[in-house]
Order: C-alpha cells, then structure tokens, then sequence
C-alpha cells in the first residue's frame, strides 16, 4: 500500500534529522535537481542514442528521492535505461529482546550502533551528551555492553533479503532509509533499484553514467579521499561514459535561492574532459580534469 501523505511528510522531516556515522548529513529534498535534470538528459542525449540500455548510477543518494525523480526524466527519454540509486547507508536495525520501551537502532553496513533506548531515555552514541546527565552516562555504559553482539547476525538479513528476523532471544528489525516514493518505484519498475555502495569503490559493471552530487565535496573530504573516489568513478564508467559532479549551494533560511554548481565530465582515453557545466562548476572539477588514468 502506497504511504499516505502524512507518512511520506513524517518521514522526509525525521530524515533530514538522522546523523549516521561519518556525520556527512543526509540532507536532500524533492525537486533539488529540477534545474540539472534536464541539462542531464540532455548531454545523454548527445552521447547517447534514445535505444541505448543506458547503465546509470546515482552515488550518495541520501533517502534516494532525487534519484527516483531522475528515473523519471531519464525513462521517459531512454525506455531501456537502467537506474541504481546507493548510498552508504540504505537502513537501519531495531534489536529488542521482548522487553517493552527498551531498544537498540544500529546502522545496518557497518552495525555501528547509533542509539539505545530505554523507556524515556534516549542514549546516542555519535555524540556525547552534557556530562552532567548521570543517568544517561549509566545508561550510556550500560547499552554498550548489554547490546545485540553484530557478529550472530544471519547473512540473510544482511543481505537485505528478509525484514525481521530472530536471533537468540533478539529480534530484529529492518528500518528502511529509502524514500517510500523511492521504495514504491523500486517495486513498481525493474529499471530502477537501491542498493549500499560505498563512493570509495568501483561499481560491479561499469555504466554509461555516474552522478555524485553533494558528497565530493571539499568540507567532507581530504584531497586523496576525492581523488580515490574520482578513480572509482573512472572505473565505473565505459569509455565515453559521463560523470556529473557538483553541490547544491545557498539556503533559503538566509533568503538566498538555492542553485546548482555542477560539472559534466565525459571519460576519454586517459582523462575527463569538460562537455558542460551548470554555474561556475564543480569545486573539484580541477581535480576531475588532472586526473589520470592508472597504466593497466
Ligand atoms: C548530503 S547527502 C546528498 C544526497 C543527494 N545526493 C543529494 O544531493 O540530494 C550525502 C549522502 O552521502 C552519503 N555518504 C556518506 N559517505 C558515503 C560513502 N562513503 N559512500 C556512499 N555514500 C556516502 C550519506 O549517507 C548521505 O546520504
């Protein structure tokens, strides 16, 4: 059954909130691309003919929204198009062991664990709170030691292939991250899925196009950390294949008007070469252009 909209608002204001570890934030919204989707789809146009099974990735995708409305402008101009939206981090796990009001959330990649709840206490782990709460710094000591030991996990709910599952006593829950318009889609269209990959590996198949927006970025990551990720995008395209870099900038707290700033970059023989910018461009686009190729 579809969410209603009072789900989908729920749910788009708690993901906006989630800090996951690495605190990159999860920020994204609907309709962030609707000034880049098009000019996207049109330099795939240029490089591509309608009829081609483009492979396309959309990496750090956050709840995956922007990449189910991608889906849609892409599908309609290419019908064989394949769309894999990722992200680190795709979902959550909810362990209780039968007792009411107590609960531990861990992050499902990694199992780190995010949170632990018992009855009007909430712990987190990826930041400290104020010293001066006793209790909490008990109770902080106490979820650590008392939680679901990540190592009895069954790989069937690892992979993502059943949504609860019982374990020693524990039962655990599937929380899904991905947006229910993004889940719906997934459901509905073959074309499009969802899966947790990380910007630091190359994907399974190489594709026609790879878009990292909002997660190169300078504040997140040191100058070998992007150039990392920028030969893992080489990897993971065709030669030939487009890379679309760039960030969402301004806020409209501060009454500016959010814009794009983003780079086309098409893979050559050993390098990227510009094909088209949105704005000034990418703030790594410079790295993107020395990069080159490792000797085979
Ligand atoms: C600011 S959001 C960008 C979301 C979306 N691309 C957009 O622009 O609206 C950054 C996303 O990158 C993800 N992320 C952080 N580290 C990552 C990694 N190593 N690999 C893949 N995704 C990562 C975070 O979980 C987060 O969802």
């Amino acid at each position: 059954m579809p969410a209603s909209p009072d789900e989908v608002k729920r749910f788009e204001e708690i993901s906006q909130l989630l800090l996951l570890p690495g605190k990159i934030f999860r920020t994204t919204y609907r309709g962030r691309f609707a000034q880049v989707d098009p000019v996207l789809d049109q330099v795939l146009g240029r490089l591509f003919a309608p009829s081609t099974p483009l492979l396309v990735y959309d990496w750090g995708a956050s709840n995956c929204l922007t990449s189910a409305e991608w889906a849609r402008t892409l599908f309609a101009r290419f019908s064989n198009a394949q769309l894999v939206a990722s992200d680190i981090c795709l979902d959550l796990v909810e362990a209780t062991r039968g007792k009411p009001g107590e609960s531990w959330i861990y992050e499902s990649g990694s199992g780190v664990l995010l949170q632990y709840l018992r009855g009007p206490f909430v712990v987190p782990y990826l930041w400290q709170d104020s010293p001066v709460f006793l209790v909490n710094r008990f109770w902080r000591w106490y979820g650590r030691r008392a939680g679901f030991s990540w190592n009895n996990i069954p790989p069937a709910f690892l992979s993502g292939s059943v949504e609860n599952t019982a374990v020693n006593g524990w039962n655990l829950t599937r929380i899904p991250l991905a947006h229910p318009e993004a889940r719906e889609l997934a459901l509905a269209d073959t074309r499009f899925r969802m899966e947790r990959h990380s910007i630091f590996d190359p994907a399974a198949r190489p594709g026609h196009a790879v878009r990292t927006m909002n997660i190169l970025n300078r504040q997140y990551f040191d100058a070998a950390q992007l150039e990392q990720s920028i030969a893992a995008v080489w990897r993971s395209l065709i030669p030939g294949g487009l890379w679309i870099v760039g960030r969402t900038t301004g806020t409209t707290d501060q009454g500016e008007q959010k814009v794009n700033q983003v780079s086309f970059l098409r893979k050559a023989a050993e390098t990227f070469e510009l094909v088209e910018r949105i704005g000034p461009g990418s703030e790594i686009e410079d790295l993107g252009l020395s990069f080159r190729a490792p000797k085979e």
